[in-house]
């Protein structure tokens, strides 16, 4: 599906009701296919701007028949504001996301504190943000900016989604390049 700015009707899209999680850019989606056939009992949308990372996606979803996985092609931050209906997710995941690691271009930074309120506004209550970099800088910016949006927690409940995180294409790069790898999982407020 496009992006575009009507909600989604996941229970139509997919043909069944189940808990939705939405992976923000999946890129060649190496870890949404592992990720999809390890939870059949999650509804998945990825998002990617990308198109042939899409196309690499799309042709493993058919090769291996993988049946709980739908994919959007454009912005991330539209398909939240303008597609997913709020209270809604039980996990988003951002695997990775671009570094942009010169501070004129830190405001191309997808996670901004605007992003956390957002995706928090999105989550079901005890619902779950799953973000990993392998940029130290950008590390620390999405420690202080997720610890700092107020209906975000550190998870200390159980979710029905798995925190499992399959090895995506972008890390096994990095940790070819020695980088160290940061991780992050929220929970947004019960109550
Ligand atoms: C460094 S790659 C990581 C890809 C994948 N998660 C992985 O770990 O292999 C970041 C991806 O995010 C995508 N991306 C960046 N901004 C986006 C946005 N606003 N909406 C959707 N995808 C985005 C890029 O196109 C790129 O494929």
């Amino acid at each position: 599906m496009d992006v575009g700015d009507q909600l989604i009707d996941t229970t139509a899209w997919f043909g069944r009701d189940a808990p939705r999680i939405l992976e923000i850019g999946c890129g060649t989606g190496t870890a949404t296919a592992a990720m999809a056939k390890a939870e059949p009992h999650v509804n998945l949308m990825a998002v990617e701007v990308y198109r042939p990372g899409l196309a690499q996606l799309l042709a493993q979803i058919e090769r291996d028949n993988i049946t709980n996985i739908r994919v959007l092609r454009g912005d991330a931050v539209e398909v939240l504001e303008n597609m997913v209906a709020p209270s809604s997710l039980t996990g988003v995941r951002v695997f990775f996301p671009d570094p942009w690691p010169k501070a004129r271009h830190h405001k191309r930074r997808l996670l901004q504190p605007e992003t956390f309120a957002l995706i928090a506004s999105r989550l079901v209550p005890g619902g779950v943000l799953h973000v990993a970099t392998d940029h130290a800088d950008y590390a620390e910016w999405i420690a202080e900016y997720g610890n700092a949006e107020p209906a975000l927690t550190a998870l200390d409940w159980e979710s029905p989604m798995t925190h499992e995180r399959p090895v995506t294409k972008f890390e096994d790069k990095a940790h070819r390049a020695g980088s160290a790898i940061n991780e992050f999982i929220w929970g947004r407020i019960k109550s």
